[in-house]
């Protein structure tokens, strides 16, 4: 079984790091890793974000571990060399458009969440984004208006054939989980949310037991500060799970906390924090690693069917949370590979 090693810029090393060496402490038989070139660290070394080496990697590799994009030196360059490219160019080509984000509290970790420990600890939640369409890859530029003033566009779009397929994605989790789907637009305003909500009654005649619910994406905003715990699965496009998973990482707890999986129609994954490149705190060893090291766990159980592994990290994970182990970003002091070494001592 073959693994893509993505770690990318900034942060991404760090963390991809530490759980490279949880993935190693299992002692699996059969996994071999080839390392690609992704984001900034492409585009300073080849002069691309995704190399076609690192695209030829992709395409061979079972799965797919993936640290982050993104540098403050690329940002004046062309859209189409920029860091984040990476990602995004991986979603396109390899058809990855189911983006799976868990938020769940660790019990450990109550603390750390930005709400209150009683709506924290209800906490347990998953958020399907489509990844491959939307206002992301439509149109995009730079115009002059009539008056001559400078005018920046980027359409929004979403086909049925694009809608259908996530939403059997949403509903099958749901069936999996509590069976509870809240599908999250902004149908009020836009034809792009009012085309994804039909659609998705439509696909839910296939999903009797599933319970569906639509949110207009504001309210989903505040209702998840307000009472996260109502959610099961959350079902959105490309652009309102980017932000919601962002906002649902902080009441768990943090940003480092959160990983997730991207799958094509094949079953084939991307394994990635939903976090970025931190260049805040890069190179000084203070990123949490952990939603990396159970991005790789999520890798285990849904690429390469190693469940009982997966398992294991997370047991380890929610162990040395219980020991005390603490980043920054949780409140506490440890570094990165002092988490790494916390998670290892609990495997
Ligand atoms: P970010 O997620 O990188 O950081 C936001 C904040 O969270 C920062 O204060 C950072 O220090 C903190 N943070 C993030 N991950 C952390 C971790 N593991 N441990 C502790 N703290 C952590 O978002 P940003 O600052 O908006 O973006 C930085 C760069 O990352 C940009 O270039 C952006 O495009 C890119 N980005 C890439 C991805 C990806 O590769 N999938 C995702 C998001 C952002
Ligand atoms: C994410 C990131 C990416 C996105 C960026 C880096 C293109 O924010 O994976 O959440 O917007 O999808
Ligand atoms: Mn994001």
């Amino acid at each position: 079984m073959l693994i893509a090693l993505f770690p990318g810029d900034g942060i991404g090393p760090e963390i991809v790091a530490q759980a490279k060496r949880v993935l190693d402490a299992l002692g699996i038989d059969g996994l071999t890793y080839e390392e690609g070139l992704v984001g900034g660290a492409a585009w300073k070394a080849v002069g691309h974000p995704l190399p076609p080496e690192t695209l030829d990697i992709a395409k061979r590799a079972d799965a797919i571990l993936f640290g982050a994009v993104g540098d403050p030196d690329c940002d004046g360059l062309e859209r189409h060399l920029r860091p984040e490219q990476a990602i995004l160019g991986l979603r396109k080509e390899l058809g990855l458009f189911s983006n799976l984000r868990p938020a769940k509290v660790f019990p450990e970790l109550a603390d750390a969440s930005a709400l209150k420990p009683e709506v924290a600890s209800a906490i347990d939640l998953l958020i399907v984004r489509e990844t491959n369409g939307d206002v992301y890859f439509g149109e995009k530029g730079f115009r002059t208006t009539a008056e001559g003033w400078r005018e920046g566009y980027d359409i929004m779009s979403y086909n049925e054939a694009e809608v259908r397929r996530i939403a059997h994605g949403g509903f099958q989790a749901a069936r999996a989980r509590r069976g509870k789907l809240c599908s999250v637009d902004k149908a009020n305003v836009l034809e792009t949310s009012q085309l994804w909500r039909d659609v998705v009654i439509e696909v839910a005649k296939d999903y009797p037991d599933v319970a569906l619910s639509h949110m207009y994406v504001d309210n989903a905003a505040m209702q998840l500060v307000r009472d996260p715990g109502q959610f099961d699965v959350i079902l959105t496009g490309n652009l309102f799970g980017d932000i919601l998973s962002d906002q649902a990482s902080m009441c768990v707890g943090s940003i480092g906390m959160l990983a997730s999986a991207t799958l094509n129609a094949e079953g084939k994954g991307l394994y990635e924090p939903i976090h970025g490149s931190a260049p805040d705190i890069a190179g000084q060893g203070k990123a949490n690693p952990l939603a990396t090291v159970l991005s790789a766990a999520m890798m285990l159980r849904y690429s390469l069917g190693l469940g009982a592994e997966a398992d294991r990290i997370e047991a380890a994970v929610a162990r040395a949370l219980a020991g005390g182990a603490r980043s920054a970003d949780l409140g506490g002091t440890m570094g990165t590979e002092e988490m790494g070494d916390a998670v290892l001592a609990a495997l």
